[in-house]
């Protein structure tokens, strides 16, 4: 018998413990060689009065076994209660949301064939960081927030993932087009990082076709990687068009830990009946499974599943007579057909798969940077970009000088006067020369706005690394 690997698991709320209770069933008759540790999150935790879902002994466990397998959890609406997920994926530093998204033609009817593909979704920074304001009457705003270390364990993690998983090509869905500097630093990394990587081949997508083409034609994607915001939407519609949202398992691989869990929710309204479908949650632990190396017991396991579903022994939800299998009958079938292999389904391979690095990142060798300007927001309505524009100008004269002016990131002085639409202002005050410009410029120049009743409502400094603009032209200036 060969040494248990200790994980930590969650039986959950809604139908969790029935699935869990399934899927553990599954596991132990293929005697997978794991010690399960219980941990409890979600509503029992939130009712023991732990606001965040997570007691103190659960993180223990987690970040001592290093992964954590967990059925749907219910968060209460109201009342304080934070997302155990959000929690986790703070707490664990979990910056990769894997789905799998795949076809079961002919068990399950779909447009598409031989769909097998994997996202690779980036997960704590992005418009997701949730970072907004609104700093005048008619205006909000929030930051898309990337860092280099971010998006360099994002896009390695995706080559290292096609790399031990024999997978042949990894694509990159951005909109760089538009961002040349958010976007733009996952293209150029993307770029750098596959040259590493000469066995496995890499495309680029701009997300609007990209999503476009995952739609029309998804046989043809492979590992997919992108941005947060971009992953969570191409997600959804790739599993929504190969029907397989319902069996989806999906993985959120951290730094201190991983989290395996289905795509689907606690499912309330069929709670307590025996009739749930453990498959998501299946899936979720052949990854983990897959996760901790042991790939063997991950492809038996999921061809007697494919098998059983082939052989149409099917729980309610897909079903098409009424003789659908109980949850507990349905994890019986898996077992009777461990040894079986599907026929029309593709089967998983037989191979080990070795666990998946999670990459150190270096520090970003040091660049030369000097600060050559600001652009201050300012807000100000009922004038006219003309007069606005003059007020503003003779503020700075004599500290650095008004550059333009832009609204809704359209250049509107100076030009033609017009009434813009907003009330937030953006004046950009750089020499033409782009020497370098100081805190106290900037200080003074903030002094010399308020003294002309000017409200500044935001500063955003302009630099310059290696001597390159690091900052966006305005649209028409
Ligand atoms: P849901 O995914 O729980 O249910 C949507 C529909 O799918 C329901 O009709 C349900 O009966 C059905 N369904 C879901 N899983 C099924 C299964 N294994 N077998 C058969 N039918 C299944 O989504 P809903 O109703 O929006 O959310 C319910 C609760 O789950 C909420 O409290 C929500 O916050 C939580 N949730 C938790 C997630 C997690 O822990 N990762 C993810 C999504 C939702």
């Amino acid at each position: 018998m060969s040494k248990l690997i200790p994980i930590t698991y969650a039986t959950g709320d809604g139908i969790g413990p029935e699935i869990m209770g399934a899927v553990k069933h599954i596991f132990d008759a293929a005697q997978v060689p794991l010690d399960w540790q219980e941990v409890t999150l979600g509503e029992k935790a939130f009712e023991a009065g732990i606001m965040n879902g997570v007691p103190d002994e659960a993180w223990e466990k987690i970040r001592e076994n290093k992964v954590i397998f967990k059925a749907p959890l219910t968060t209460p609406q109201g009342g304080g209660y934070k997302s155990v997920n959000v929690t986790m994926r703070k707490g664990l530093g979990l910056f990769a949301n894997l789905r799998q998204v795949r076809t079961y033609e002919p068990v399950l009817s779909c447009k598409h064939q031989k769909v097998d593909m994997v996202i690779v979704r980036e997960n704590e920074e992005d418009l997701y960081a949730g970072i907004e304001y609104q700093q005048t009457s008619e205006s909000v705003m929030a930051i898309k927030l990337l860092t280099y270390k971010g998006t360099q364990q994002i896009l390695r993690y995706a080559f290292d993932y096609a790399k031990a998983h024999g997978r042949k090509k990894v694509s990159l869905m951005v909109k760089d087009n538009i961002m040349k500097i958010a976007d733009g630093l996952y293209h150029q990394l993307f770029k750098e990082i596959a040259a590493e990587y000469p066995e496995i081949e890499h495309d680029v997508y701009i997300v609007d076709i990209g999503m476009a083409r995952v739609a029309d034609t998804p046989e043809n994607f492979d590992v997919l990687v992108t941005l947060n915001l971009y992953g969570d939407i191409v997600s959804d519609i790739a599993s929504q068009i190969c029907g397989s949202v319902g069996l989806a398992g999906s993985a959120n691989i951290g730094r201190e830990a991983a989290m395996f869990e289905a795509v689907h929710g606690s499912a309330p309204d069929i709670s307590g009946k025996g009739i749930a479908n453990p498959s998501g949650l299946l899936n979720a632990g052949l990854l983990m499974l897959r996760h901790l190396g042991l790939g063997d017991y991950a492809t038996n396991i999921e061809n007697a599943w494919l098998y059983t579903l082939e052989n149409g022994q099917l729980t309610g939800d897909l079903a098409k007579s009424g003789d659908a299998l109980s949850t507990q009958q349905f994890a019986e079938a898996v077992v009777a057909n461990f040894g079986k292999a599907p026929s029309k389904l593709k089967a998983a391979e037989n191979r080990e798969v070795p666990q998946v690095p999670v990459a150190q990142i270096a520090d970003k060798a040091p660049v030369e940077k000097k600060q050559i300007g600001a652009d201050i927001y300012l807000e100000a309505s009922g004038v006219s970009s003309q007069t606005f524009g003059d007020q503003v100008a003779q503020a700075a004269e004599g500290i650095v000088p008004l550059n333009f002016i832009s609204s809704r990131g359209l250049k509107i002085y100076p030009g033609k006067d017009i009434m813009p639409r907003a009330d937030l202002w953006r004046a950009r005050f750089m020499y033409d020369d782009q020497r370098e410009v100081t805190a106290q410029d900037i200080r003074m120049l903030l002094a010399q706005l308020e003294t002309a009743g000017i409200t500044w409502v935001q500063i955003q400094t302009l630099q310059q690394f290696d001597g390159q603009n690091a900052f966006s032209a305005a649209q028409g200036a």
